[in-house]
């Protein structure tokens, strides 16, 4: 409320999680405070002081089953995590003036946010080291790529959309397919992949099965549009290079 009293923001971009599924959860009370009940204090704060949200939700209100989601297909989350996030939609959708929710899908990008770093970079550093990872096969997703998602989310703020918006990227592939693609752009040992499923981990929540998201919508209205896979991380490439925030 402090942050909003001096701000008096026009646009409010609710991006704040709990976002570690696993630890969701292990610690469901936690997750409810911090994505249902901070959500509320955010659409809270919103509604008083006339801005516009955008709240940028998940993949994970989906189960898994069908793949393919658009904006219009049922929502039914199967862990905590997509549990969480769901209720938060719902919370933006009863009580705020003005709101766009945004849903993208394994997000990746040069710069580890909240000290947690993300999959292309995890295998990227794994390759370069001759370390071999194991992938699963059977988890289908949209990379979303995070330069991408933000050019598309300023868009979207600037025209004060309203409604739900599937912003990931234009490839759906599985994780094993993923981690080949980067190992593809980034000239990094691809033998070093070993295809396994998820029946091969140990994660506390469970994780649906195919999560790729339809992103027809996005790409009918918008200038900037969801990228293909190859062109988001040969970007990526570029960022990293020029930044030297990677040493490839
Ligand atoms: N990563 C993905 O693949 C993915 C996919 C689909 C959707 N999403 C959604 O995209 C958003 C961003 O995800 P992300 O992966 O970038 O998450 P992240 O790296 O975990 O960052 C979450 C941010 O939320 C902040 N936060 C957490 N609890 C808070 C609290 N109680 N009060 C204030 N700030 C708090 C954290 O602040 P601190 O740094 O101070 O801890 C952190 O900056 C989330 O809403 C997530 O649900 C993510």
């Amino acid at each position: 409320m402090k942050v909003f009293e001096k701000e008096k923001p026009d646009i409010v971009i609710h991006s704040a999680a709990l976002s570690d599924v696993d630890r969701c959860e292990i610690n469901p009370e936690l997750a409810w405070k911090i994505n249902v009940q901070g959500t509320r204090n955010i659409v809270k704060a919103s509604k008083q002081y006339g801005s516009y949200l955008i709240y940028v939700s998940t993949d994970y209100v989906f189960s898994g089953e069908k793949g393919n989601y658009n904006e219009n297909d049922e929502t039914s989350p199967i862990n905590k995590y997509g549990i969480t996030k769901l209720a938060g939609e719902s919370e933006v959708k009863a009580a705020s003036d003005e709101w766009c929710i945004v849903r993208p899908s394994v997000i990746y990008g040069s710069t580890p946010a909240a000290g947690k770093t993300n999959f292309v970079l995890w295998v990227i550093n794994k390759l370069k080291n001759k370390e071999q990872i194991r992938i699963i096969t059977d988890q289908w997703i949209s990379p979303t790529l995070n330069t991408n998602l933000a050019q598309m989310i300023i868009e979207i703020a600037e025209k004060r959309d309203t409604g739900i918006y599937h912003l990931a990227g234009a490839t759906q592939l599985n994780r094993y397919q993923f981690a080949l693609e980067i190992s593809k752009i980034f000239q990094l040992d691809s033998n070093l992949i070993i295809p396994v499923t998820s029946k091969d981990m140990k994660w506390a929540a469970k994780r649906p099965g195919n999560t790729t998201l339809n992103v027809e919508k996005a790409t009918k209205e918008l200038k900037h549009k969801p990228m293909k896979i190859e062109d988001a991380l040969k970007n990526l490439r570029q960022e990293v290079e020029t930044s030297g925030k990677l040493k490839l």
